[in-house]
């Protein structure tokens, strides 16, 4: 499988790495071999090889912060724009991985579109246009005999999305809540530690859980993106921003923290909706509560249905390492799903 990576900060090298360290194993249990033949970023520049780029020469470049120190080859080429590389034929999927952009999902929206006209499959860590075009994206995708998968959108690497969709298959999910961020709940975990705010923002910017601008997180309306992710693709809704109530952890001080431990709860940012809406707020919650005990940049969500009851799932919620996991999963269940096909019209 030919790969396209639009974006390389820390998902995009987090993948990376894993195909690289993985690839044995993969090609050997699951058959599955795959190269990144393009990566397109805003600060790095754009490199493009059709036989595929060296991964540890790619991450090198990427840590010395410009692609102008890649290695020289025959048919390397470092001008193609991210228009031109996205080309019938130049690759088979495409990870959108570039900052998020939950108010207008562009400029990755285009260069979704773009990619399944040119009949690549569509891998999203990029919450914007699962979050606002999900229907949409989907129905084109499948117009062209194409996927468009979106594990890494929400929980990271924890398999919210499979599970809702493909192991819950014939339940009807009548609602979700849980812990959606995990930058917010690794600030909330390390100030009752005492540590203040500020430092454990900086902590969750170097350990590469926040967004590329943190106010998404802190503000909530990160948790909120997925929140409209879930109610697209668990409950068939077309919810919008308007309909959620969101708020952050912005107004939690150390006494707000201090005060709660004092009556043995917990302060956690709950993300919730159902087929109408939705809401994200910071709760205090009893310690004897199973979301309270959820910690760091763990998340959690509990989804009621209604042949199961309820289900609940706790896991890594963000991470380079965790959520380039999501994206090996993604491709995985693309290729599984392409063996299938092949073996059906056999
Ligand atoms: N900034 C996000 C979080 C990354 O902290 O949860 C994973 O979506």
């Amino acid at each position: 499988m030919r790969l396209i990576l639009i974006g390389f900060g820390a998902v995009g090298q987090g993948f990376a790495k894993l195909l690289h360290e993985k690839a044995n194993n993969l090609r050997a249990t699951v058959g599955f071999e795959a190269s990144i033949v393009g990566v397109a970023t805003a600060t790095r520049g754009n490199l493009y090889c059709a036989d595929g780029l060296d991964i540890p020469a790619l991450l090198s470049a990427a840590e010395a912060g410009s692609f102008a120190s890649y290695p020289a080859g025959a048919s390397l080429q470092r001008d193609l724009s991210v228009t031109d590389m996205i080309a019938p034929g130049a690759a088979d999927a495409l990870l959108e991985l570039s900052p998020t952009n939950l108010e207008t999902a562009q400029p990755a929206l285009e260069t979704c579109y773009r990619a399944l006209d040119a009949g690549m499959h569509l891998v999203l860590a990029n919450k914007g246009p699962v979050a606002l075009h999900y229907a949409d994206l989907g129905a084109r995708a499948g117009a062209c005999g194409l996927q468009m998968r979106c594990e890494a959108t929400v929980m990271a690497g924890t398999p919210t999305m499979q599970l809702a969709q493909e192991a819950l298959a014939g339940c009807q999910i009548q609602s979700a809540r849980g812990i959606l961020n995990g930058t917010t709940n690794y600030i909330l975990t390390q100030m009752e530690s005492g540590e203040s705010y500020h430092a454990a923002l900086e902590k969750a910017q170097a350990l590469g859980y926040a967004e590329a601008d943190p106010s998404g997180d802190v503000d909530g309306w990160d948790a909120a993106g997925k929140l409209l992710i879930l109610a697209n693709a668990l409950f068939g809704s077309r919810l919008t921003m308007g309909d959620l109530q969101v708020s952050g952890i912005g107004g939690i001080g150390a006494d707000d923290i201090n005060l709660a431990r004092e009556q043995n709860q917990r302060y956690k940012l709950i993300a919730q909706a159902s087929p109408s809406g939705g809401m994200v707020k910071a709760m205090r919650l009893p310690v004897s509560d199973p979301l309270a005990s959820v910690g760091g940049a763990t998340n959690a969500i509990t989804l009621e249905t209604d042949l199961l009851g309820a289900i609940t799932l706790i896991g890594a919620g963000a991470g380079s390492r965790e959520t380039g996991a999501a994206l090996l999963a993604d491709l995985l269940a693309i290729q599984r799903c392409q063996c299938n096909q092949a073996d059906a019209s056999a």
